[in-house]
């Protein structure tokens, strides 16, 4: 018997699949769907502090630090009918869900500053979710704002939105950080479980017939994998926290990968979005098939595997990769 389980965030997990945070926990029956095919749990679409507070003094100081006018620049956000719902409306989906289905729900707050928002952290619980993700998605464009400062913040925030909850916080990075093992021992010290790397920033696009800035969302592939992997291997056994690999799983190969460089579960949304919920007993077959070949027992034991702290080389992660990369390249003159 080839087995497949694994942990997160204390939750017991029958295989490392999981449902990223996106659309498809709107619906109750996209969400079924996503449990029947195999899914072991499932991660909700955010609540932004966007949605739960329009007018907080911090965060319109943090949304429009860099920019020239706070009315235009919050003139960009979607109307709250769109993406956005109604913080109420997000509790009552958190119930709906956990009665719906049997796998763990995971919440999710997507926000960039402290204050009064963070209080949905704890309702997010009371409403039955098994544990809460937070994602700290914020691009500074602010000359004056430092690392160390943005740093703080967000560890600020980690630490005050632990303190309204009892269930277990993972919390979502970015990888546009300058130091980031350091930082991300920080999150961890300040109440974080997991680490979920990476946050997919979306790069907005120019329209040249309107003269607009467009936002624009491809999805993902896996070649995009790469950089979420080398972190899980380098972070892996050198931060006490559990990681879960998001962007770029679209295989059952990248599983694999993902958990030899230390993560405990793969979150997909792209491929699921592109192949519909059958991708996941594809995945599931072929990751089963892969273990028997190579008489792997169980996912546990390639946890790790092929981390920084495990491999023969450990430089092959860091400066001496980049070197060997580009001489992988023949002279073409
Ligand atoms: C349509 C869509 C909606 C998403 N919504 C959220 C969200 O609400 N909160 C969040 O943290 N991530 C959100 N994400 C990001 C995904 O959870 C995931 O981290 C990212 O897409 C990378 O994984 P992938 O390569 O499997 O797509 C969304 C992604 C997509 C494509």
């Amino acid at each position: 018997m080839t087995d497949l389980s694994t942990t997160y965030l204390g939750l017991n997990l029958k295989n490392p699949l999981v449902v990223s945070a996106s659309p498809f926990s709107k619906s109750l029956d996209k969400a079924r769907k996503m449990e029947e095919a195999g899914a072991s749990a499932i991660v909700m679409h955010s609540l932004f502090e966007e949605q739960i507070i329009h007018e907080s003094l911090e965060l319109d100081h943090f949304l429009t630090r860099g920019t020239d006018s706070s009315a235009e620049s919050m003139s960009y956000f979607p109307d709250s009918d769109k993406y956005l719902v109604g913080p109420e409306k997000y509790l009552n989906q958190v119930t709906a869900l956990k009665k719906a289905l049997k796998v763990p729900v995971i919440g999710s707050l997507n926000g960039v500053s402290k204050g009064g928002w963070t209080k949905y952290a704890k309702q997010i619980q009371d409403a039955g979710a098994d544990a809460l993700e937070l994602n700290l998605y914020y691009i500074p464009t602010d000359l004056n704002l430092t690392a160390h400062e943005l740093e703080n913040a967000q560890v600020e925030l980690v630490a005050e939105v632990k303190s309204a909850i009892t269930i277990p916080l993972a919390v979502k990075l970015s990888p546009f950080i300058t130091a980031l093992p350091n930082f991300a021992r920080r999150v961890v010290d300040a109440g974080a479980s997991a680490l979920v790397l990476f946050n997919r920033f979306y790069q907005p696009d120019f329209d040249l017939e309107e003269l607009k800035i467009v936002p624009s969302l491809d999805l993902s592939t896996s070649a995009e994998m790469r950089l979420p992997l080398r972190w899980v291997s380098i972070l892996y056994g050198k931060v006490s926290a559990d990681f879960a690999l998001t962007s770029g799983v679209h295989t059952a190969v990248d599983v694999v990968k993902a958990m030899m460089a230390g993560a405990k579960v793969t979150m997909m949304a792209s491929a699921l979005l592109q192949g519909g919920d059958q991708v996941i007993p594809n995945m599931l077959s072929v990751l089963e098939s892969w273990m028997k070949e190579r008489e792997y027992s169980s996912v546990k034991q390639m946890q790790g595997s092929l981390s920084q702290k495990a491999v023969k080389e450990p430089t092959a992660f860091e400066r001496a990769n980049y070197m060997a990369a580009l001489n992988t390249f023949r002279d073409v003159s």
